[in-house]
């Protein structure tokens, strides 16, 4: 019998993984809160280039725990700040050797996960390029290819890490496994670190950064993170932290950031995980970082007033 490949976080990540494996034949299972039940017919839009656009897709939906399924392969797509109660949910109906892909940013809640695992369940971390949003509920638009760079965080399964990324793979995304993958996911949060919330206090599209204007914050930005991985032993990515920023403003220029998306809408930003975890590793090594201190406090407030 197939495996079923399950999907927790119904946000535009975990629908383009979910209807990405659909198409490939894969069985899905999305699991949902209780008030959204029944299958889906799920669209996806592929990205430019490829050759049939728009195509709508079956997966399963469930929305409660249950003696009958044993979750052996699941994708966690939640927020940051959701992954620990979202699995909680789910914790009764995991397999003994579960493998969890945690596609979360920043750092903190892949920890915060591994403490509700055994050691023969197998915790493995992505940091994801991709760029997706959702239309409307139940429809996703896969608007840019990226990669997804996963590796083992805990746990017993020595190459699940290879078994994740040729699934995806063969559904057509890009999947990499870079191990070690904690200075991977260290190169994302600083990169968020910086756009989320210049763009988010400022209300500004990410290519706005590139101006001259905020320069002198992106800088000070960058060289406090910078601090930050010279005592924990990180290297700066490929050509550098402000090169690799750069990179990022421009190439997502037209993108309104996750974290202004999610303070217009009044929502809980990923604050915590990203600015948060790197205060909280400067904390413990006695390093003061002014400019992410107060960037930290102005979404903080942000959050208050939405
Ligand atoms: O969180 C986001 O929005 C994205 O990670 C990034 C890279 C800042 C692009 O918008």
């Amino acid at each position: 019998m197939q495996q079923v490949t399950y999907v927790l976080g119904a946000g535009s990540l975990g629908l383009l993984y979910a209807a990405r494996l659909a198409l490939t034949g894969k069985t899905v299972c999305l699991l949902v809160k209780p008030s959204q039940t029944s299958a889906l017919n799920l669209g996806i839009t592929l990205s430019e280039g490829e050759a049939a656009l728009a195509k709508r897709v079956f997966v399963r939906v469930r929305s409660e725990p249950s003696s009958e399924i044993k979750i052996q392969q699941l994708i966690l797509a939640t927020k940051a700040g959701q992954a620990v109660q979202s699995l909680k949910n789910w914790q009764s109906s995991l397999a003994d050797d579960a493998e969890i892909l945690m596609l979360q940013n920043g750092m903190g809640s892949q920890a915060e996960v591994a403490k509700l695992l055994t050691a023969q369940q197998t915790l493995l971390a992505a940091s994801v390029t991709e760029g997706a949003y959702l239309a409307k509920p139940g429809s996703v638009i896969h608007a840019s290819k990226g990669k997804t760079q996963l590796g083992r965080w805990s746990g017993a399964g020595k190459d699940a890490a290879a078994r994740w990324a040729s699934r995806l793979t063969i559904a057509g995304l890009t999947a990499e496994v870079t191990e070690p993958i904690r200075p991977v996911l260290w190169h994302k949060l600083a990169v968020n670190s910086v756009i989320n919330p210049l763009t988010a206090i400022n209300n500004i599209d990410n290519g706005a950064l590139a101006s001259r204007d905020y320069k002198p914050q992106v800088d000070a930005l960058c060289a406090e993170v910078l601090q930050v991985f010279k005592r924990l032993g990180i290297e700066e990515p490929e050509g550098g932290l402000k090169y690799r920023v750069e990179q990022v403003i421009l190439s997502t220029a037209a993108n309104r950031s996750s974290m202004l998306q999610d303070i217009s809408s009044g929502k809980k930003t990923e604050i915590d995980y990203i600015t948060g975890a790197l205060l909280k590793a400067a904390k413990a090594l006695k390093l003061d970082l002014k400019a992410h201190q107060s960037v930290y406090l102005a979404i903080k407030e942000a959050e208050q007033r939405e």
